[in-house]
């Protein structure tokens, strides 16, 4: 969402601007009519756009199993010069108030100065946002404030021009949500076909914030269809990392200086935007790990290790990634637990009622992934979490391939765990969160020991940091986790909903045109999917389709995807994997859909 904001409008980016205190007054105006959010528009600050393949384990008791390629990657040409690699909504560092010439953007807020956006136009307006698309979702004044506000803003180019209609938009569709782009992703002919697959925000801008959607690939402009494997970053996101380390680069909690607050305000100031992102009743909740795997591996050895013993009972579904696998068939070995699995149907669904059976009173753990990264498929988490506790069982969530498509919150999914990894909500690698219930958290030991997860070390003995400290020893990934909440800032601004709605037309066009191509064979056909289209072709290898692909410049995984079981259930042993993200559009998809076409057609 790139709506109102100077520095967002590549024609009033550097010129033209009204002073702060004009802005200050047109952002009260419009906060003034976004309902809610007069509250929060006491300032306007610039608005910041802002593979694993583990070795088999003995064998664990499987109750239901799956026995067991690896797979040769398309090779990747040297990429072009970054061109046009500008954001559209790129930090504007505020060049007034700075502490110090050497930290001339070191001012208010809560991150020591680095200014957040928590409070920019585009969260606000994001905030009323339902599930319709269009204008109206967001709750925005009516045209007539918004375009004479606009015009204030940018009286020389007037955001409000109208490349909505001529894209196809309807008659309905505020204008101010498409500018007028050197390049329109929105081609007419997805568009009439679908008029829902109107963007609830600005794809232009937006994909501007992202300076590696620029490259070019053999000459042939970049499509990034691997979004489950990992995303690309926002502007903001690289520049909040690089602010870190100019302004802010400390050990954390350890020092009695101003670098060291810097740092350790920054990285909580992260981990209470997790914890608003995932709604956690508390920032207490929220542990810094490197990913979702590590997330899954330390609920294994804290909770498993306290809580499973002989004969007791962890179910996972057949979705499962192998981090939801391995980790527990490594407890279940070492305990002597058992591992049960819940079937799938032919569309990738879980069977809630084979669920239900394998419940009972042994059941202490149920690890289930929210959305497959294999087949997209979108689990009955709630339901199954509420099937778990009548049995007295534990519930832990992967939202690896969740977070990124939508919203979540922790509290009304009662979950007791909930892992994802950073760098797939457009955050960096190295970083990923484990939510826990605080009450069980104090209940569980340290998995590691070292650093700030003690409160007091003798020879004899060590007494440990409450949550989430007691699972943190060593230094952790500050600046990453900064970055991380960055990159929370950033979606939050486009709002989970609009961007649900945008990737679920997306998927539905894809699908759609895979389906019409002779040869395909969709993988993961559930109603409720999320992002992932899944499919093999008829008399080549996957890998042949990568590399074709490829070619084209356009990038999707082919392979196991680290997810071996749900595979080998529909009788294959790898899918090409187009993913999607709210950066992606139908005329990406055009070009992907006409290299699989022209395979078909050339049929060894
Ligand atoms: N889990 C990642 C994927 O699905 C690596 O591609």
């Amino acid at each position: 969402m790139t709506i109102l904001t100077p520095t967002n409008n590549t024609g009033a980016a550097n010129s033209g601007l009204p002073d702060e205190a004009a802005l200050n007054r047109m952002a009260s105006e419009f906060f003034a009519l976004v309902p809610g959010a007069a509250q929060a528009a006491t300032q306007f600050l610039p608005s910041f756009s802002q593979g694993n393949t583990p070795e088999a384990p003995p064998s664990a008791r499987t109750l239901v199993h799956d026995s067991s390629s690896a797979q040769s990657k398309p090779s990747v040409p040297a990429s072009g010069v970054p061109q046009n690699a500008g954001s559209s909504i790129a930090p504007s560092r505020p060049q007034a108030g700075g502490a110090s010439s050497s930290t001339p953007y070191y001012f208010v807020g809560q991150e020591h100065g680095y200014p957040i956006a928590d409070n920019s136009l585009d969260s606000l307006a994001a905030q009323g946002t339902g599930k319709q698309s269009g204008a109206s979702a967001f709750n925005v004044p009516g045209q007539e404030q918004l375009q004479r506000i606009l015009g204030e803003l940018y009286p020389a180019t007037s955001a409000t021009s109208a490349p909505a209609q001529q894209a196809g938009g309807s008659a309905t569709q505020p204008a101010y949500y498409f500018q007028q782009g050197e390049q329109d992703y929105w081609d007419q002919a997805p568009r009439a076909a679908n008029p829902s697959l109107a963007a609830p925000f600005d794809i232009n801008a937006v994909r501007r914030d992202f300076p590696i959607l620029a490259e070019r690939v053999d000459g042939k402009q970049l499509v990034w269809f691997d979004n489950a494997a990992t995303t690309h970053k926002p502007k903001s996101v690289i520049d909040r990392i690089s602010y870190f380390y100019e302004h802010e680069n400390s050990n954390i909690h350890r020092a009695a200086h101003e670098l060291a607050a810097r740092a350790s305000d920054a990285y909580e100031s992260a981990r209470k935007k997790l914890a608003k992102f995932l709604g956690a009743a508390s920032e207490q909740e929220i542990i810094f790990v490197r990913g979702a795997t590590e997330g899954i591996n330390l609920v294994a050895q804290t909770f498993g290790k306290k809580f499973i013993g002989a004969g007791d009972e962890i179910i996972v579904s057949h979705l499962e990634h192998h981090a939801n696998i391995v980790p527990w068939q490594q407890l279940a070995v070492e305990k002597g637990a058992v591992i049960r699995v819940i079937p799938v149907d032919d569309s990738g669904q879980v069977l809630l009622d084979e669920y239900r059976k394998l419940l009972n009173s042994k059941t202490r753990l149920v690890a289930v992934t929210q959305v497959s990264n294999a087949l997209g498929t979108i689990a009955p988490v709630h339901e199954i979490t509420a099937l778990a506790h009548a049995v007295g069982a534990r519930v832990l969530i992967d939202g690896a391939q969740a977070v990124s498509h939508l919203r979540v919150n922790v509290q009304a999914l009662d979950a007791d765990f909930y892992v994802f990894s950073g760098h797939k909500v457009f955050g960096p690698t190295g970083i990923g969160v484990v939510y826990g219930k605080k009450a069980l958290l104090e209940q569980l030991p340290p998995w590691q020991g070292g650093g700030n997860m003690i409160a007091d070390v003798t020879f004899e003995h060590t007494r440990y940091q409450p949550a989430p400290a007691r699972f943190e020893a060593g230094t952790g990934n500050i600046a990453d986790a900064v970055g991380l909440g960055a990159a929370i800032d950033y979606v939050e601004r486009i709002g989970l909903e609009n961007i649900a709605l945008y990737e679920h037309a997306l998927l539905e066009y894809a699908t759609h045109g895979l389906k019409s191509i002779p040869g395909v064979r969709l993988i993961g056909t559930a109603h409720e999917k999320a992002s992932v289209a899944s499919f093999v072709l008829a008399r080549y290898e996957t890998a042949e389709v990568g590399k074709a692909l490829n070619d084209e410049g356009i990038a999707v995984r082919s392979g196991h995807h680290c997810a071996q079981p749900i595979l080998r259930r529909f009788g294959v042993e790898a899918t090409v994997r187009p993913s999607f993200a709210f950066y992606n559009t139908c005329e990406e998809i055009d070009r992907f859909l006409a290299v699989v076409r022209r395979l078909a057609n050339n049929r060894k």
